[in-house]
């Protein structure tokens, strides 16, 4: 699905107190304000419902969304600002670059939600869980730190199950149907909540860096 250009969202990114400017000044320090929380990474938050409803939830925890298109980004921003929430930002960059921003073992839970699912195979490598991103996170991840996944595509679920085994992490969790039941303390993502509007499954899985 392709997301309409906003036109004000260039202008806003410049402004906004929750985009962090130079995140790559705040590496190893992301913790610095709630050193006993954890520090969530969301990566390719979109419009940002996801991390705001998370940080509000769990305030003792730090919560750093990343999102590369811009008019996402903007709205992404937008959302954080209106919450007032001093524990969550967003980072206007693409989800490659990570190791600037983060230092080894300093993140406590990855987020993918709804990830793009890039079907055709030329693609593969820009998957959020393609190899690549998962050795990315292994270094980034504290020891037994964790990757949440959450998709309505079957066919990305699958791949990413195979690329985490392989990747050496350990499966917690798996459901084929997580909104069957209610998870209060899991807020929907704003492609999650149309998918279930639609009556489709979503497909979660917990992964564990337990090997660091
Ligand atoms: C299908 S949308 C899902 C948005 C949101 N997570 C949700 O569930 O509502 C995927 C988002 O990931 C972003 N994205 C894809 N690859 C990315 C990357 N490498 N780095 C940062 N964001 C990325 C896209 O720009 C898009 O906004």
């Amino acid at each position: 699905m392709r997301m309409r250009r906003i036109a004000w969202a260039a202008d806003y990114l410049t402004q906004s107190p929750s985009r962090i400017l130079n995140p790559e000044e705040k590496i190893g320090r992301w913790k610095k304000e709630r050193p006993d929380g954890k520090l969530h990474l969301e990566i390719g938050c979109g419009k940002g419902g996801y991390s705001a409803a998370m940080a509000k939830l769990y305030a003792k925890d730090t919560f750093a969304a990343v999102e590369k298109n811009e008019s996402a980004a903007g709205l992404a921003a937008k959302k954080f600002d209106e919450t007032g929430l001093e524990n969550l930002a967003l980072i206007y960059g693409d989800g490659a670059d990570l190791e600037k921003w983060f230092k080894p073992g300093e993140v406590d839970i990855i987020h993918l939600n709804f990830s793009d699912p890039w079907p055709k195979k030329r693609n593969a490598k820009r998957r959020l869980t393609a190899p690549a991103f998962l050795k990315q996170y292994h270094t980034l991840l504290c020891k037994n730190g964790q990757i949440i996944m959450k998709t309505d595509n079957p066919s990305l679920f699958e791949y990413s199950i195979l690329a985490f085994l392989e990747a050496g992490y350990a499966m917690e969790e798996i459901s084929v149907d997580f909104r069957r039941e209610d998870h209060p303390e899991d807020p929907l993502t704003e492609y999650e909540q149309k998918f279930v509007e639609q009556g489709k499954p979503i497909y979660r899985s917990v992964w564990n860096n337990y090997k660091k």
